[in-house]
């Protein structure tokens, strides 16, 4: 279902030093949040970090699960800003799992483990999960209609997995209007084989079915321009750096993620994706 963990390995296994080039500086692989104002990438990751964490309700008496917790930068938030009480992250990538230990956040817990294996070791009462569920299922089955139960099935699990009560702070991309442009149909198809392997971004509709009978969503923010502007940042930082990634990754790498932001700064202009970050609620 979805990405493997070899997938992901294609997506986030590069080299943590390359990502760590061009990513803001705790490392955060989603949209953050600009709202129009001339701030740097680093502020707006921070500003998507506070909007999600009031929308899972997060205090300092938090035990907190982030589902795709990526390098951590969202667990390092929860440990030192918040101060929750515990933070667990689980991710499928190796890499990422490494990077979080070597940070030696205090209360946080990482593990390399799909959420479908998941099982945790005590149930939460808050969740986070920022730009995971574009690997829950793989383009073949989105064709084959499998798109909603397997988003269904992600809500039960992390329905079972918390109290009741619990808040949910989602972020996820969007996928809107259908590509006609023959480069565009190229570039998009070739981001979602290639750079993103197992995957393929949900629909808005996709997951407001999908969360019934397990969540009640409270609020739904769209934030299509904020991911344009932040996947521009990263194309920026990653040019600034050329030379040294052309030298220490080889001129493939430096070539296919120079197209892979571009085709995303072009594919959230033309609507072909947006942004949703979504305050749910457990229905007990
Ligand atoms: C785009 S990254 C986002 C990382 C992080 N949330 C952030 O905001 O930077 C997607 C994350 O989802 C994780 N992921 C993908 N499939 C998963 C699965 N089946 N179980 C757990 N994590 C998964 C990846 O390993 C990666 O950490």
């Amino acid at each position: 279902m979805g990405s493997n963990k070899q997938d992901i390995a294609v997506s986030y296994d590069v080299s943590n030093e390359f990502f760590r080039l061009w990513l803001d500086e705790r490392m955060n692989y989603t949209c953050g949040v600009f709202d129009g104002q001339e701030i740097s990438l680093e502020e707006a990751q921070l500003n998507k970090l506070r909007i999600l964490s009031g929308f899972a309700h997060v205090t300092p008496e938090s035990t907190l699960l982030d589902i795709g917790c990526g390098w951590g930068a969202n667990l390092e938030y929860q440990a030192l800003v918040n101060k929750v009480k515990a933070a667990h992250g689980i991710t499928l990538s190796e890499a990422q799992c490494a990077e979080i230990r070597r940070r030696k956040l205090p209360g946080v817990n990482a593990t390399v483990r799909s959420y479908l294996e998941y099982k945790p070791p005590l149930k939460f009462d808050a969740v986070m999960s920022i730009c995971m569920m574009e690997h829950i299922v793989s383009p073949q089955e989105a064709r084959e209609g499998k798109s909603i139960p397997a988003y269904r099935n992600y809500f039960r699990l992390v329905h079972e997995w918390t109290k009741p009560g619990t808040y949910f702070g989602l972020q996820t991309i969007l996928r809107n209007f259908v590509p006609r442009d023959r480069q565009d149909v190229k570039d998009v198809g070739w981001v979602t084989y290639e750079i993103f392997p197992g995957g393929i971004t949900p629909r808005l509709e996709e997951i407001v079915a999908a969360v019934n009978p397990y969540w009640e969503i409270l609020e739904i923010k769209t934030r299509r321009l904020d991911y344009q502007k932040t996947t521009w940042h990263w194309r920026d930082r990653l040019r600034r750096n050329e030379a040294k990634i052309r030298a220490e990754w080889g001129d493939k790498v430096f070539d296919d993620y120079d197209r892979y932001l571009s085709t995303c700064v072009r594919g959230f202009e033309k609507h072909y994706q947006s942004l949703a970050q979504y305050s749910l609620k457990r229905i007990d």
